[in-house]
Formats: structure tokens, C-alpha cells, sequence
């Protein structure tokens, strides 16, 4: 029986969430730590088998059909005979890293695989935006690039996309907060917020934070780069997307010692980012938790 395999990994957004749905610029980082393998086998009728749900393809639970709409179109673009999708992951869904458009990343790339056809990142992108429409309404594109990228990324609407050129050092911590994200009810929030309230304040801030953010990077001025995740979060918080668990989660790792601490992706529930230069302040901290968590050590993990 014939079978073919894609995979990818999850992202974290280190600075500009939400505001670079309004053209502002954001930086991201792959988390290979993180990922989604998917096999496709060929079979008599259209299923998925994963650890959330085993079942025919279109009946999968709702959180899952931006992913069977992805998967209906490439079995019409392909005239696929009926496949079986044999899902597992050690990314969390519905947690702020990328999940949905790193299923569709491995997803495409399996059913290229299955028709032995080549692919560019280009077009690859584009069959993940046509899911993760579905799933968020107007993604930036910013999740789609990451789950495609080796290395961090600094990325602006529509189709900037700069490798990350300066050398990082420290250790970013991201741990889940046990809360289900919704990444399309945060979106939606801040557009409430930027169309009724002074949510284009925040906004702005958010923005502006990033360009700061990325000079201090290139200084490597860790402390002031840990001021201004603190910063972002204060207008995070203030546009209604943090959530508690996530503040319970940042005061812990403040009191650790992290130079700064925010949450990451759409919010409302999902993962918390803190940064942490000294090693043993940050091993202190993850003896804490009880929850998921993940490191990424920025000298060492990307070329
Ligand atoms: C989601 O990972 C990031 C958001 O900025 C939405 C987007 O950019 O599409 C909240």
C-alpha cells in the first residue's frame, strides 16, 4: 500500500503578536522542539487517526475542519484515491505555537510526497494560508512562514520576510498554561478593541515595541530586550488577550529571575514566553512547573 510522510515544527513569536495583523513588523522563532508528523496512506475511505480523533475525515470535530477543508482540497487538486491521515504531534493545539499551520505544512507535504512532485516554499505557503484562513479569519502569514523556516524570521505584512541576522544568546523558556488559546476570538477581540476602544493605542505601542526590540537586539542589550517583553505584555493585557493563567505564569518566572516575561501567539489562554540569560535562575524555574514546557537555547539552536 503505498504511504508518504510530511512533518514540521511548531513557532513562538517572540515580539508582535496581534500587531503585525496591522503591518507592523514581528519577530519569530521556529521550535523544532515542537512538531507534527503525518502519514498518508492510501485506503478505502477518507479518515483520520489521530489521539483527539479517529473517524471519517468529514466528520472530524469542528476545530479540525480547517485542516479537513485543506485536505478536501488537495485530494481534488491531486484526484487522490482515499486516504488514510495518520496524525501524532508533540505540539500542543490550540496553544499559540503554530499548531494549525503546522499540520497543514506536513499535511501538503505529504500528499507532494504520495504524487512524488516538487514544492516551493512559496506555493506550500499558500496551501497553508488557505487553511489557516478558516481557522483565524486574516492571518497575518506569519505562522505560515515560521512552521516553514530553519531560523528566526522578522516578518511585515504581507511578504517581508528578513532572516533574523544578529547572534542571540539566553534561553527562551515557553510553557503552556493549560488553557486552550483561540487565536480567531483574540483576533476578533482586538478588532473590537482597535474599532470601539484605544485598542489602535496598544497597537501602536506593540509596534513601535518590536522596531525597539529589534535595535536592542542587535546591541544585545538583554536587560532592556526583557523591558520591553514586560512592556509588550502591559498592552497585551490591556487589549483583554492575557488570560490568568498566563499572568500566574510570568509572575512565577519574574520571581525567578527572567528579564522579562509575555505571553505568545493569539493569547486568551495558551503559552507564556520568559527569557533568561543565566542558566541556573532558569533551571530553578522549570523545577517549579507542573505544566508543559519547552527551551530554546538561542545560541545553539539555529545556524
Ligand atoms: C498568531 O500566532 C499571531 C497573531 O498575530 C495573528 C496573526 O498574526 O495572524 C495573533
Amino acid at each position: 500500500m503505498k504511504t508518504s510522510k510530511g512533518s514540521s515544527h511548531g513557532k513562538i513569536i517572540w515580539m508582535g503578536e496581534h500587531s503585525v495583523v496591522y503591518g507592523y513588523s514581528a519577530i519569530a522563532l521556529p521550535l523544532k522542539q515542537a512538531n507534527v508528523h503525518i502519514t498518508l496512506e492510501e485506503s478505502t475511505t477518507n479518515k483520520l487517526e489521530s489521539i483527539f480523533y479517529t473517524g471519517p475525515m468529514d466528520k472530524s470535530p469542528d476545530f479540525f475542519m480547517p485542516i479537513a477543508f485543506l485536505f478536501d482540497s488537495l485530494q481534488k487538486y491531486f484526484n487522490a484515491p482515499d486516504m488514510k491521515v495518520i496524525l501524532s504531534m508533540t505540539l500542543v493545539f490550540a496553544g499559540g505555537m503554530g499548531s494549525s499551520a503546522a499540520i497543514a505544512c506536513a499535511l501538503t507535504r505529504a500528499y507532494y510526497r504520495f504524487f512524488d512532485k516538487e514544492i516551493t516554499d512559496q506555493t506550500l505557503f499558500e496551501w497553508i494560508q488557505l487553511s489557516e484562513r478558516l481557522a483565524h479569519q486574516s492571518p497575518s502569514g506569519i505562522d505560515a512562514h515560521t512552521v516553514l523556516s530553519s531560523n528566526p524570521i522578522v516578518f511585515t505584512k504581507p511578504s517581508s520576510i528578513q532572516p533574523l541576522m544578529t547572534s542571540l544568546t539566553g534561553y527562551l523558556v515557553i510553557v503552556h498554561s493549560g488553557i486552550k488559546g483561540s487565536t480567531l476570538e483574540a483576533v476578533s477581540l482586538v478588532k473590537e478593541q482597535v474599532l470601539h476602544n484605544n485598542g489602535q493605542t496598544h497597537i501602536d505601542s506593540l509596534g513601535q515595541l518590536s522596531l525597539s526590540f529589534s535595535r536592542a537586539l542587535e546591541v544585545h542589550d538583554h536587560s532592556l530586550l526583557g523591558n520591553f517583553m514586560n512592556q509588550a505584555q502591559e498592552h497585551l493585557r490591556a487589549l483583554g488577550v492575557s488570560h490568568p493563567a498566563i499572568e500566574e505564569l510570568i509572575t512565577l518566572a519574574n520571581s525567578f529571575g527572567a528579564l522579562g516575561a509575555k505571553l505568545t501567539g493569539g493569547g486568551l489562554g495558551g503559552c507564556m514566553i520568559a527569557y533568561f540569560t543565566c542558566k541556573n535562575k532558569l533551571s530553578d524555574f522549570i523545577n517549579q512547573l507542573s505544566h508543559p514546557y519547552w527551551i530554546i537555547d538561542l545560541e545553539k539552536d539555529f545556524v
